[in-house]
């Protein structure tokens, strides 16, 4: 039970660090700050607390339709990151969940 909870906690942080990885290797520190690294006019440190996974998710699949609903108008707009793969997108979008108001 012990080792169960563990290795849960285990792939969890793991996961997190996949998806730190899926940030920096998007590059979506172009327009978006995290801990004070990055584009500070798009900073997500909060973004957990905010939003919903599946918002983030929209966000990232889809930021036009989530733009044109939230009346976003900062530019350069954000694109669209369709072709991620699924196992990416979870990390990335968990990682970000994360992300809550301390
Ligand atoms: C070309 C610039 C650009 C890039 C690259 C970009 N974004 Fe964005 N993103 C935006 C803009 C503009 C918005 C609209 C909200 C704002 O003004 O920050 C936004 C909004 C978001 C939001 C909603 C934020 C909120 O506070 O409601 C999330 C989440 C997000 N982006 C995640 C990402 C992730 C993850 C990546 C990388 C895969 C990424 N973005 C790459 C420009 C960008």
């Amino acid at each position: 039970m012990l080792a169960l909870f563990a290795s849960a906690i285990g792939a969890n942080a793991q996961n997190l660090d996949k998806g730190a990885a899926v940030f920096a290797a998007q590059k979506c520190s172009l327009c978006h700050a995290l801990d004070g690294k990055g584009n500070a006019k798009g900073a997500l440190d909060e973004v957990g607390s905010k939003l919903k996974a599946e918002e983030i998710r929209q966000w990232i699949v889809t930021p036009a339709e989530m733009a044109a609903k939230v009346k976003a108008e900062r530019k350069p707009a954000m694109k669209a990151f369709p072709n991620l793969p699924k196992e990416d997108l979870d990390a990335l979008v968990g990682f970000l969940q994360s992300k809550k108001k301390k």
